[in-house]
C-alpha cells in the first residue's frame, strides 16, 4: 500500500523572502490559485507579521482558496502569532506555523537564551496559537545543526502542547542525505508521542542537496514536505517542489503518492518563473528548458528508436508537449533525417550525405541549426 506525503508549499513565503521576488496581493492570490489547482495540501501564504502587505495578501488568499490548507507563518512571540490568527480568520482550513531556534548556534548566538527557555517559549508560542487555529505546526529552526537529544525532548514537548505537525528544518543546507535521514529517523525512535503529530521536513539547499534530503526524510517517515516551485528560496534556495514530486512518481517501487497533478508542473513553473522574474535555469531538472532536450548524436539516435533509452519520464506527465532534438554539430545522420522527415523532406541514403556533411559544416558556425536554417540548407 502506497503512502501519501502531504505537499507544503512556501513559495509564497520562503520563495518570496528573495530580494527581487515580492508579488502584489493581486498576483499572489494568482499564484496561490495554480498551487491549489496542481493539487498542493497546504500554501505558506506569507509572514503576516512582517508587513500589512503579507498580512492583507493571506487574508486574500484565504477567501479565495477553498482546497487547501492556508497557514501563516510566525515566530514564538505573541505578536505574531496573534497577526497570524488574525490574517486567517476567512480560512476555510487555516494553520498557524510558529517556531524558534532549535540548535545551540542559534540559541546563543541569535537568541542570547538557554535551551530551557527555549523550550518553554515554543511550548507557549504552540499553546497560543492554539486559541486560534486546531490546525498548529511547530518549526525548530536549524535542527540541521541541532543536538538530537534536545530536538527530541523539543519535538515531544510540543506535540504535547498540541502541535499537530513538527518541522524538523535544515535551515542553513547543512546536512548530508544520510545524516537528515537518521535525524529523522531518531526522532521517530526516542519522541515517545510521535505518533501524535506529522514529522515535517524542510531543506535549504546550499550544498545542492535539498532534494536528497527530502527524500531521505520520506524514506525515514516524515509525511510533509515542505517545498517552492522551481527550487526558488533564500540563498540557494528551497527544496524544490518538482523535483520531489516526480521522484516520488517515477521511483514508485519507493510506495510514496503525493495529490499533485503533475501535468500541471510546466506550466506552474512558468507561470512562477515569469511572476517572480527568476528565470529558471536551462538544465533545471523536470522544468529547465533543456530536460527533455537531446543534443548529441548517440543520445539522439537511441532517443529516435525508443524514448526509454534515454527518458526516465514522458515530457507530457510533466506539462511538456514534448520532447526536442537539438540539431548541433554533435549531432549525427538519424537526428538530421528525422527533423528533415518532420519538414515534409525524404531523401535517399546518398543524398542525405550530402546534406548531412554541409549541414555539419553550418553547424560548427551556428551552434545550433533551426528549422530555417535546415530549409535553407536543402534548397
Ligand atoms: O528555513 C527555515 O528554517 C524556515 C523556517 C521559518 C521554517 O524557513
Ligand atoms: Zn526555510
Amino acid at each position: 500500500m502506497s503512502q501519501r506525503v502531504y505537499i507544503f508549499d512556501t513559495t509564497l513565503r520562503d520563495g518570496e523572502q528573495v530580494p527581487g521576488c515580492q508579488l502584489s496581493t493581486d498576483e499572489k492570490v494568482i499564484v496561490a490559485k495554480e498551487l491549489e489547482l496542481l493539487g498542493v495540501d497546504i500554501i505558506e501564504a506569507g509572514f503576516p507579521v512582517s508587513s500589512p502587505g503579507d498580512f492583507r495578501s493571506i487574508v486574500e488568499i484565504s477567501k479565495a482558496v477553498t482546497e487547501s490548507t492556508i497557514c501563516a507563518l510566525s515566530r514564538a512571540v505573541k505578536g505574531d502569532i496573534d497577526a497570524a490568527g488574525e490574517s486567517l480568520k476567512y480560512a476555510k482550513r487555516g494553520r498557524i506555523h510558529t517556531g524558534i531556534g532549535s540548535s545551540d548556534i542559534h540559541i546563543k548566538n541569535k537568541f542570547g537564551s538557554t535551551r530551557e527557555k527555549i523550550l518553554e517559549q515554543a511550548v507557549a508560542a504552540v499553546k497560543h496559537a492554539k486559541t486560534y487555529v486546531e490546525d498548529v505546526e511547530f518549526y525548530a529552526e536549524d535542527a540541521g545543526r541541532a543536538d538530537l537529544v534536545f530536538l527530541a525532548q523539543l519535538t515531544e514537548a510540543v506535540i504535547k502542547a498540541g502541535a499537530t505537525v513538527v518541522n524538523i528544518p535544515d535551515t542553513t543546507g547543512y546536512c548530508l542525505p544520510d545524516e537528515y535521514g537518521r535525524k529523522i529517523a531518531y526522532i521517530y525512535e526516542h519522541v515517545s508521542n510521535v505518533h501524535q503529530a506529522t514529522i515535517s521536513i524542510h531543506c535549504h539547499n546550499d550544498l545542492g542537496l535539498a532534494t536528497a534530503n527530502s527524500l531521505a526524510g520520506i524514506m525515514n517517515g516524515a509525511r510533509q514536505v515542505e517545498v517552492t516551485v522551481n527550487g526558488i528560496g533564500e540563498r540557494a534556495g528551497n527544496t524544490s517542489l518538482e523535483e520531489v514530486v516526480m521522484a516520488l512518481k517515477v521511483k514508485k517501487e519507493l510506495g510514496f503518492y503525493t495529490n499533485v497533478n503533475s501535468t500541471r508542473l510546466f506550466p506552474v513553473s512558468n507561470l512562477v518563473a515569469e511572476m517572480m522574474n527568476m528565470p529558471v535555469q536551462a538544465n533545471k531538472a523536470i522544468v529547465g528548458r533543456n530536460a527533455f532536450a537531446h543534443s548529441s548524436g548517440i543520445h539522439q539516435d537511441g532517443f529516435l528508436k525508443h524514448s526509454e533509452n534515454y527518458e526516465i519520464m514522458n515530457p507530457q506527465d510533466v506539462g511538456v508537449d514534448k520532447s526536442s532534438i537539438l540539431l548541433t554539430a554533435r549531432s549525427g545522420r538519424h537526428a538530421l533525417k528525422h527533423r528533415l522527415e518532420l519538414l515534409g523532406y525524404r531523401y535517399d541514403k546518398p543524398t542525405l550525405d550530402g546534406i548531412y556533411s554541409r549541414f555539419l559544416d553550418m553547424a560548427d558556425i551556428r551552434k545550433e541549426v533551426n528549422d530555417k536554417d535546415l530549409m535553407e540548407l536543402v534548397r
